[in-house]
């Protein structure tokens, strides 16, 4: 039985997002913002060991080998979200053909946002691009809500730097724990205050965070036991 902890705006679950999906009613989700496993670890060519620091972190989480099917997830996607609802996931460029192939045909719009990363992490060996820019896969209906004000909040481009001292969590640290800033920004621009924000892969409870902020409630899930906790304990603090 999967641990499940209830606050007056968060459901938080420690569990497999793929076995709870099924217990979120139909129509009940404003907001679907997730960052699922990039799948670029077996791409990795290691962490990189540094004189005198720790090393630099190339994407070698554990959870990360596990291969996701985004097609797993599009008919529940489809059915818990309210017809004037809107989807954002991150998604790494080996998993874009994927995630097209498996919302394209599920709903009217299909978009990308790129995050620029004002402070990528360095290529010591300068072999190649920084690794500065994420996409953000996006999707809904005609009629969807909107609650932008002006245009210029409307790019399809965000910059700010990678999640730091003192939001970076120390223990656990988690290697994709996203910057509130990026997270605000979208939340702020797809949905209304008393909406229900959804991350079924939440790791440390980043999108919660921000959803509450903003005076959203959230409903998260997360596999990871240490995380859980971590996000827990975060929620607990920044609801109050
Ligand atoms: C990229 S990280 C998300 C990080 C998050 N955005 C943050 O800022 O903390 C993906 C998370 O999904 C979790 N995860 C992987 N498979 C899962 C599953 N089937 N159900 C729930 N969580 C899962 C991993 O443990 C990992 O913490």
């Amino acid at each position: 039985m999967a641990e499940r902890i209830d606050t007056p705006r968060c459901t938080l679950v420690n569990g497999d997002c793929f076995d709870f999906l099924g217990e979120v009613p139909d129509r009940s989700v404003d907001l679907i913002l997730t960052d699922p496993p990039y799948n670029i670890a077996a791409y990795s060519t290691g962490n990189i060991a540094l004189p005198g620091r720790s090393a630099l972190n190339n994407d070698l989480a554990p959870w990360d080998l596990e291969s996701l099917e985004p097609a797993r997830l599009a008919a529940d996607f489809r059915r818990i979200l309210k017809p004037d609802g809107n989807i954002f996931i991150f998604a790494s460029y080996n998993m874009l053909g994927k995630w097209h192939a498996a919302f394209d045909s599920e709903f009217d719009t299909f978009q990308f946002f790129v995050w620029h990363k004002t402070n990528p992490a360095p290529k010591i060996y300068k072999n190649g691009f920084l690794n500065s820019c994420e996409l953000i896969v996006c999707m809904w209906d005609r009629g969807h809500r909107w609650n932008f004000s002006n245009q210029r909040e409307m790019h399809n481009f965000f910059e700010c730097p990678i999640c730091m001292a003192p939001e970076r969590l120390k223990q656990p640290k988690h290697p994709a724990q996203k910057p509130l800033r990026l997270l605000e920004h979208l939340i702020g621009i797809a949905s209304d205050g008393g909406a229900l924000v959804f991350d079924p892969f939440m790791g440390v409870g980043s999108t919660g965070a921000a959803a509450l902020r903003l005076g959203r409630r959230f409903l998260g899930v997360e596999t990871d036991g240490e995380y859980f906790r971590a996000a827990a304990e975060r929620l607990a603090a920044t609801e109050g």
